[in-house]
């Protein structure tokens, strides 16, 4: 199935790819950078346990909502409307107290669909029908509850050290080398570092997705590292990327 929304750096055309190379045996899934968590919606299930993390309180917020309460949230966003004004408002509110986590996780969920590109930035003048959306809401309920996926709103590293397992999963698409700044949660030089310090040392076995770049690919010349190319989710034009295993 599809994610419910879009975001930058989503994984909804290389997908099918990075679970065509998912490794055979691991009873557990942790999804450490979850984002929209197009590789998760993929499935119906990954493993017996599945973790969707992400360091970013907005979308974790808006995650556990659509999987415990996904009516209410419907509720709350019948009779949003498309406009630029109403936009404006709602990335206000947004950096304000007072709101319930459904009024937030509404208003987060209209922002990243009235945006343009899903930066959650600027207005999109799109023309979308949004009650489909809304009402795929349900669907995706279904998917986090029937396979009870464990929602965890943790820095990686952190994240990585307690669900480490000799059987554990780790699907990696952290912020890319130099375009970090696309998300709200700041991610510097010393969190790539940190990131292939935990990942060198862990038991399990990680499938990592990064941007094809001569940082990256000094950092993790020892693992296996394959280039692939993808169209450009804003462009026409094309994107080399990595994906690198420790299997
Ligand atoms: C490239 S996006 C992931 C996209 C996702 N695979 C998808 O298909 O939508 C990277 C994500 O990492 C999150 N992130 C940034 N710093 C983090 C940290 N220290 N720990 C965990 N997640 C972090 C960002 O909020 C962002 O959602």
């Amino acid at each position: 199935m599809n994610s419910p929304i879009t975001r930058i750096g989503g994984k909804k055309l290389l997908r099918k790819t990075i679970c065509e190379r998912f490794p055979e045996d691991f009873d557990r899934y942790i999804e450490v950078f979850g984002g929209a968590g197009w590789v998760l919606f993929y499935k119906d299930k990954h493993a017996k346990l599945e973790v969707y993390n992400d360091a970013d309180g907005e979308l974790v917020n808006l995650m556990r909502c659509i999987k415990y309460h996904a009516g209410e949230l419907q509720r709350e966003l019948d009779g949003y409307c498309n406009a630029r004004e109403f936009f404006e408002d709602i990335s206000a509110q947004l950096d304000m107290r007072g709101l319930t986590d459904i009024q937030r996780a509404a208003r987060y969920f209209m922002r990243m669909k009235l945006s343009f590109g899903a930066d959650g930035r600027t207005y999109g003048c799109n023309t979308k029908n949004l009650s489909n959306a809304i009402e795929y809401l349900t669907d995706v309920q279904h998917r986090l509850l029937s396979a009870s996926v464990v929602i965890e709103h943790k820095d990686f590293e952190n994240l990585i050290k307690v669900y480490d397992r000799p059987k554990a999963f780790f699907y990696c698409d952290p912020p890319y080398h130099t375009t970090e700044k696309y998300y709200d949660v700041q991610f510097s030089e010393d969190d790539h570092m940190r990131l292939y310090n935990v990942l060198s040392a862990i038991k399990g076995k990680f499938l990592l997705s990064y941007n094809d770049d001569e940082f990256v690919r000094e950092l993790y010349k020892d693992f296996n590292v394959v280039a692939l190319e993808r169209n450009n989710n804003l462009s026409t034009g094309k994107f080399k990327e990595l994906i690198i295993t420790n299997y």
